[in-house]
């Protein structure tokens, strides 16, 4: 168990909290904290124990993470059509990846939990009037009123039940027969009816419909099949709202080790990551898989240190590294850390987030992110594994099941003028659907490539 480490030891002066909200009414938080502490957990600590397993696979080179969802999860979204949509488009890409990559992938949702989000300014002003921003619905309201914008710690209380319904029906789709891998590729079949990329993907899409064709002729029924009718989902979030993380920690009966029980995986984000920071302190005594987010401020040193703090026992699966330095930054910046990690012996998953890194204004107005940049950036992270022998593990993106407009390009190329059309998260531009699945379609051929190679050295 974690040295000197408490689920309230990261309130301590010598650590620094960034981005926590200020609550004016104590007892008010105290009530909410309490109510927190007392509901049942989200999640086992046997699951998260299982997902670190997996992530230990991902680490070793034999399998690949998947992990997605909203920027924001929000009040308003909340409806079972939104989650369906986001994991059956998350359950494709899966299917995509496998099959080219020949190894399992590790399904994570950003769901079922990612509410609070760190803003790069405390104030907001708009039309000659300043109130605080929004922090995420778990923490004020996105509209901008000073009543909206308060922090009201019983927001807390229903993200969690918002995380507790999320969380029932996608165990209810993974395990339910909804994830069987027929009627998965039916979806992606039916996507590609209306693609006007399908021609570049067809290749890939028919091997997939032989494989099926292939397993099925063999007598196998694949609805009869545990491991082709369900799939093994995990949740996760930032872990950046510790007063709620705090009140989800428990301690786990079987082991006696500490678990956030809030999510499967916690994630660092790349303003909290850093040394004496609370939210490192607050994750170093939890023993799930933890994230941490890694972005072009971040020397070598820094990272090795903090790795030593967070993952001293050098657990596989412990730890995933989750690059985001944008489009034309990675090829210079992730190098250097891939060989700190390598010279230090750190076992850790290497994930790619071409998200964060690439936002930009468009002229309407709108946030974005460019397709061609977050493909740029994903060919960048892979030119560097390959280039530096490590293993490219993971992709880590915002997307939604939803037609959104929100980032420009891909096959319907949707362009700045057509930002407006269907703008809707809270928070930062996700991929849709069609781009999503474009997305792993594009991710097959570079997992190709790198299988390809590997298959080369064997021989
Ligand atoms: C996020 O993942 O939503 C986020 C805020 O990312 P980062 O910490 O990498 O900026
Ligand atoms: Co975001």
């Amino acid at each position: 168990m974690a040295h000197n480490w408490t689920p309230e030891s990261w309130k301590q002066d010598r650590f620094t909290a960034k981005h926590l909200p200020k609550y004016e009414d104590a007892a008010a938080l105290a009530e909410a904290e309490k109510s927190l502490a007392g509901f049942p957990p989200l999640v086992f600590a046997g699951e998260a124990r299982r997902l670190k397993a997996e992530l230990a696979q991902v680490a070793a080179g034999e399998a690949f993470l998947l992990q997605g969802g909203d920027c924001a999860e929000s009040f308003a979204e909340f409806h079972p059509d939104n989650i369906r949509d986001t994991f059956r488009v998350i359950l494709q890409m899966a299917a995509v990846l496998t099959f080219a990559s020949k190894m399992p992938v590790v399904k994570v949702g950003r769901m079922a939990g990612q509410f609070a989000k760190p803003r790069s300014s405390d104030t907001e002003t708009k039309d000659g009037m300043t109130l605080p921003s929004y922090f995420g619905d778990n923490v004020n309201g996105i509209e901008f009123s000073p009543e909206s914008r308060t922090n009201d710690p019983q927001r807390m209380v229903r993200a969690y039940s918002q995380a507790a319904a999320t969380l029932n029906l996608l165990r209810a789709f993974a395990g339910g027969g909804y994830a069987n891998l027929r009627q998965v590729h039916q979806w992606t079949l039916d996507f590609m009816g209306r693609s006007a990329w399908a021609s570049e993907f067809k290749q890939i899409a028919d091997r997939i419909g032989e494989a099926l064709d292939f397993i099925e002729a063999c007598g196998v029924d694949i609805e009869d099949q545990q491991q082709l009718k369900s799939a093994n989902f995990y949740t996760s979030h930032e872990a950046l709202l510790l007063p709620y993380e705090q009140a989800m920690t428990r301690q786990d009966s079987l082991t006696g080790d500490w678990y956030d029980t809030s999510a499967h995986m916690l994630w660092i984000g790349d303003r909290t990551r850093f040394m004496d920071s609370a939210h490192v302190e607050f994750l170093r005594g939890v023993n799930n898989p933890i994230g941490v987010k890694c972005g072009p401020s971040l020397e070598p040193d820094a990272l090795v240190e903090m790795l030593d703090v967070l993952n001293p026992s050098r657990e596989a699966g412990r730890i995933t590294l989750i690059s985001r330095f944008g489009a034309g930054k990675v090829e210079d910046g992730l190098p250097p850390l891939v060989r700190a990690i390598q010279r230090e012996g750190h076992p850790v998953v290497w994930s790619c987030d071409p998200m964060h890194g690439n936002v930009i204004k468009a002229e309407s107005g709108y946030k974005t992110r460019p397709f061609d940049r977050i493909l740029s950036e994903v060919r960048g992270f892979f030119a560097v594994h390959r280039a530096e022998g490590t293993h490219a593990g993971g992709i880590h993106v915002e997307m939604t099941g939803q037609d959104v407009t929100e980032c420009t390009g891909g096959s319907v190329a949707i362009t700045d003028a057509g930002l407006a059309d269907r703008y809707h998260t809270h928070c930062d531009p996700r991929l849709n659907a069609a781009q999503s699945l474009e997305l792993a379609f594009m991710l097959a051929e570079m997992l190709n490539l790198e299988l390809g190679e590997a298959r080369a050295d064997a021989a």
